[in-house]
């Protein structure tokens, strides 16, 4: 039987695809893409039950409700592990360093989410985003506001994703306005983990905006909070450029380097994730990966702001796990697969890069993001037991990308076109945990 209504019914669903995941981290081991030309993949109340040859999956589960997708290429849901809320309308400021970008593009637009009615529009605004371009869970850097932050949550809520979120705190500047206090900093965010770390897709990260705009005072609060909120994650910014890191230095005296910052206030551990990373010392590498941190990478926001290159092989060959972060709106928009392209060229221009494959390129916009945020066990590959959460890819009709894939003659070139060309246009449709969150088949019409 064929299903054409894209809202799961109860029972069981066999999807068939062209499906290709890494269940594995290829930094680390070998062969770890997994490709089914005719793939099935059951599913029951949300999750993967079983996976492998459709026909064989077919054969043994009689009763399961068919989806065809075929004619397109099925992937994990992207997981983006860094982007802001109160940053879409100011995507594509280019020509500015980060502090100048701050001051004259971003912190006024952020100063407009006291205003919870334009915090709410912002944010339908931004999870769309993310589904339309099949970013299913995302580490999102919210706003300093926490009625901003409120209805965020609620309408992330809605939307469906998979979201982990905080309130940004910081105590020193930016401007008045997106200043707080450690003790507002730590009440307003356990009032908002206590409504929403848990509900569902959601869950709380404690964030300061980065050690430049936070004194130690408000860093140890976020500290209490983290522990005080079991399961919480935490997000910063590190490293990101010299002027920063310069202030950090002369901000923090007795620090041995950024990280220290957060390292001396309790803050780092295996949930840990900090943005960018792209000048560091080589103790903060050791100590990163003994800590069990994930670094976002930012490819797209490092090359608009004039940040630099990532020193991907030093934090790999450290042991430091990395995965990618679209960085809205430092970087150019929502494109996990644009923003694994821009780390492949990074890559290939920077002396001493890593040349990336188009395996590591799926791995980085899945499954890393996924162990980033301690989820691998729920999202980032089609194993047994993970929900069911993935973009199909689908070209239109005579583009150039849909050329392209019905000419691939292996799973790699199929994965490195994807990544080289495709983009929102090409996401045909998005599901969590079985749920449809974005496209699906076109509505049945009743006739006129
Ligand atoms: N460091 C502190 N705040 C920000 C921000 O909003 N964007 C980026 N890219 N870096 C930051
Ligand atoms: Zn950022």
């Amino acid at each position: 039987m064929t299903h054409p209504d894209p809202s799961p019914t109860p029972g069981r669903h066999l999807y068939r695809a062209t499906y290709l995941h890494t269940p594995g981290n290829p930094f680390r081991d070998a062969q770890v893409l997994d490709v089914q030309q005719d793939g099935g993949l059951l599913v029951e109340a949300g999750r993967i039950v079983q996976n492998g040859d459709f026909a064989a999956l077919a054969r043994a589960h009689p009763d399961a409700v068919i989806h065809d997708l075929r004619g397109g290429v099925l992937l994990p849901g992207f997981v983006d592990t860094h982007v802001h809320y109160p940053q879409v309308r100011v995507l594509g400021g280019l020509g500015m360093p980060l502090l100048e970008w701050l001051d004259r593009n971003t912190l006024p637009e952020e100063a407009r989410f006291s205003d919870a009615l334009y915090a709410r529009t912002v944010a339908q605004e931004f999870l769309s985003g993310l589904a339309l371009h099949g970013t299913t869970t995302a580490l999102v850097f919210g706003s300093h506001y926490a009625g901003a932050m409120e209805a965020f949550f609620g309408e992330a809520q809605r939307s469906g994703l998979r979201i982990v979120a905080g309130q940004v705190v910081s105590d020193r500047m930016l401007r008045p306005e997106l200043h707080t206090t450690p003790d507002a900093a730590y009440r307003e965010g356990l009032a908002l983990a206590g409504r929403w770390h848990g509900q569902g897709r959601l869950l709380y990260a404690v964030t300061p905006r980065f050690s430049l705009s936070a004194s130690e005072s408000i860093l140890d609060a976020c500290a209490a909070l983290l522990r005080d909120v079991p399961g919480a994650r935490f997000t910063s910014h590190i490293n990101e450029n010299l002027q920063e890191i310069r202030t950090v230095a002369d901000l923090f005296p007795q620090a041995r380097d950024y990280l220290d910052t957060y390292e001396q206030a309790g803050l780092l551990g295996r949930r840990s994730v900090l943005a960018h990373n792209v000048h560091p010392q080589d103790r903060e590498l050791a100590h990163l990966a003994a800590h069990g941190c994930s670094v976002a990478h930012c490819p797209c926001s490092n090359s608009a702001l004039g940040s630099g290159f990532f020193p991907l092989a030093r934090h790999v060959e450290a042991g430091v796990r990395v995965s990618l972060g679209t960085d809205v709106g430092g970087g150019t928009g929502f494109g996990m697969l644009k923003e694994g392209l821009q780390a492949y060229f990074m890559q290939q221009l920077m002396p001493g890069g890593r040349p990336l494959t188009p395996t590591d390129l799926l791995y980085l916009a899945t499954r890393a993001g996924a162990e980033a945020l301690d989820l691998q066990d729920v999202t980032g590959d089609f194993g047994v037991g993970r929900s069911f959460d993935a973009v199909l890819l689908r070209p239109a009709e005579g583009t150039p990308l849909g050329t392209v894939l019905r000419h691939a003659e292996s799973a790699e070139r199929t994965l490195a076109a994807l990544f080289a060309m495709g983009g929102a246009p090409d996401v045909a449709q998005v599901w969590v945990a079985g749920d449809t969150v974005h496209g699906g088949p076109a509505p049945v019409r009743a006739p006129l």
